[in-house]
């Protein structure tokens, strides 16, 4: 395989909100690389529809809002980071619309046409403080930062580049602190591998839905960043607090399509199919309560019906608010025959967020110098066991600020070391690929019939077990064979898919998002234990 070298000062992997917020704040400092998987926009981010959970209407307080965000997190969030991203997110809001982020508004009542920032609400939320554009905040979002990168001349951006492994001064037994130095990265048009060289690399490649069968998430979404950390020595936590969305469109055509929580923030009601209201039974918040609650009753609902899914209804209200607050949810589910002004939604829940991922402080920073994580990728401590509804582009906004805040202010000294060039299998025999596809359906078919809304120790073994076959059989490809995207991927979903196994074996307990049968109840020892793994470097 053919290879190349790059040098710049700021690689950035991943081009979400995390990665170009990061990009365009450090970007008067130094040259900014940005790699990113597919097409520049494509990202969990660009997807995301809710909108960004901010304290700025009157009537909202930053305390609320930290009391919403610990009750959902289920006794395990970092209060202190919680307070951090929760009190600095007003200014990084205001970032974002100086850059040109466009937010829907409404009218003030009895102001004559004066308008202020329209505020929607979701699940486990006491207050209405999600700012949107519409049901599409997420490709606002992109939009906007997109744009602005475009005029930034220290910015360049890599599309179809994906990043394969970090480059580490303990990989190349340099001694001392273990230091990142640069990444692999392979160039998929081109079919080189270039070894990137940089004083400091960000980890903004997102979550990992594409690690179960049924997801909301985009196909970027593989655990990369995860597992790259994990290989180069940077601990990671909590993974076995994957968050199942309640409402995923259930349709045999509709591949991952989201139905807003903000549904049922505008009155949207859960029922079974044949139209009975159950929320009632599981929490007081009816069908707005906390994400993690509303899916497991869900599926408790499914198992006790045999129904494949349940009902969202919303035509109670016009069709004309419909159509105007959710355009995107109403007219994709048109397009399926679904008219959701006249008829309920048949909803499933889907693996969506990934709560856990690499340890960082709240300022990006990893175990490894010079390697900062942002965005889902990241376990800062705000989401806890469970994640409050639009918290994460807060997060990422927040923490991609005050990283590029650390990283420019305690700058690394330029690398000067030789870094070896990637060395690649050769072999790739067309017939044999279809071995990758076939571990890949595996690995999502086993997390979601043993790893997903309801665990048990049985279950959870049993998926060890299966992993640590696949992972073999992974590595004794990896190694052979020629590099391709859906060799690394899959690599990495093993990875991922191991960590949220282990982590989940680990926690003696039901708390959030993890709801093991054989523990049912939180257990007091762990009410404030992070799960930490490390992967034993040689
Ligand atoms: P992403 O936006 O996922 O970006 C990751 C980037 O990394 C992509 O560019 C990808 O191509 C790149 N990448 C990945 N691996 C590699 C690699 N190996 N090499 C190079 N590049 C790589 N959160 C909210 O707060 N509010 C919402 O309303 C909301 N709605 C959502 C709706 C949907 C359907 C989904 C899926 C998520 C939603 N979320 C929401 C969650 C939120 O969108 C994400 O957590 C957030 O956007 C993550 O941003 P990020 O920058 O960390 O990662
Ligand atoms: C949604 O719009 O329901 C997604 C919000 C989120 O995941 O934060």
């Amino acid at each position: 395989m053919q290879t190349d070298r790059k040098q710049c000062d700021f690689l950035v992997l991943g081009s979400g909100i995390a990665g170009l917020t990061f990009a365009l704040k450090v970007a008067p400092h130094g040259r900014v690389c940005i790699v990113t998987k597919k097409h520049r926009a494509e990202s969990n981010t660009n997807y995301a529809q809710g909108g960004i959970a901010a304290v700025t209407s009157k009537e909202d307080s930053f305390e609320m809002h930290v009391r919403d965000t610990v009750e959902a997190g289920g006794g395990l969030c970092n209060e202190e980071v919680v307070r951090t991203i929760i009190q600095e997110g007003p200014a990084r809001i205001a970032d974002l619309i100086a850059l040109g982020m466009k937010f829907s508004e409404r009218e003030i009542p009895r102001s004559r046409g004066a308008k202020e920032l329209d505020l929607g609400k979701e699940g486990g939320h006491s207050k209405r403080r999600i700012l949107h554009a519409k049901d599409v905040t997420g490709r606002e979002v992109e939009r906007a930062l997109l744009a602005a990168a475009a005029e930034q001349p220290n910015i360049e951006m890599l599309e179809d580049h994906v990043a394969i492994d970090l480059i580490t001064s303990h990989k190349l037994g340099l001694g001392g602190p273990n230091r990142c130095l640069g990444a692999y990265v392979f160039d998929k048009k081109n079919q080189r591998v270039i070894t990137f060289q940089a004083r400091a690399v960000l980890l903004a490649t997102g979550g990992c839905g594409k690690v179960y069968l049924y997801t909301t998430n985009p196909d970027i979404a593989t655990g990369d960043g995860v597992a790259m950390a994990y290989r180069a020595g940077a601990a990671v936590a909590n993974m076995e607090f994957i968050q199942f969305h309640p409402t995923c469109l259930y349709h045999p055509k509709a591949k991952s399509f989201l139905i807003s929580e903000a549904v049922r923030g505008e009155g949207g009601v859960l029922k079974t199919i044949e139209g009975v209201e159950f929320m009632d039974a599981y929490h007081a918040l009816k069908s707005l309560a906390p994400r993690d609650v509303v899916a497991r009753a869900i599926d408790s609902e499914m198992k006790r019906s045999g129904a494949d899914y349940v009902l969202l209804d919303i035509t109670h209200k016009t069709a004309r608010f419909t159509m105007e607050r959710f355009p995107n949810i109403y007219g994709t589910c048109l397009q399926y025959g679904i008219d959701i002004t006249k008829e309920p939604i048949p909803v499933v829940p889907a693996a969506h967020y990934q709560c856990g991922g690499v340890l960082t402080s709240v300022n990006g920073e990893t175990e490894i110098a010079g390697l900062y994580g942002v965005g889902e990728v990241a376990c800062t401590g705000l989401h806890g066991a469970n994640r409050l509804a639009s918290n994460s582009l807060l997060e990422a906004l927040v923490c991609a600020h005050r990283a590029s805040q650390q990283v420019t202010a305690a700058p690394l000294p330029p690398v000067d070391c030789a870094i070896p060039d990637w060395q690649s299998g050769e072999a790739a025999d067309a017939d044999e690929m279809v071995v990758v596809s076939h571990i890949w359906d595996e690995i999502r078919r086993l997390m979601w019939d043993y790893v997903g809304i309801v665990r048990t120790n049985k279950r959870l073994q049993r998926a060890r077990k299966r992993i640590d076959n696949l992972q073999a059989e992974i590595q004794e490809y990896y190694w052979d064979f020629r590099v391709t995207s859906d060799l690394l991927e899959l690599r990495n979903i093993a990875t991922t898919a191991e960590l949220i196994i282990h982590c989940a074996l680990q926690r003696p307990e039901s708390r959030g998002l993890h709801y093991n049968l054989d523990f049912p109840n939180p257990n007091l020892e762990w009410a404030q234990r992070d799960s930490i793994l490390r992967h034993q470097l040689d």
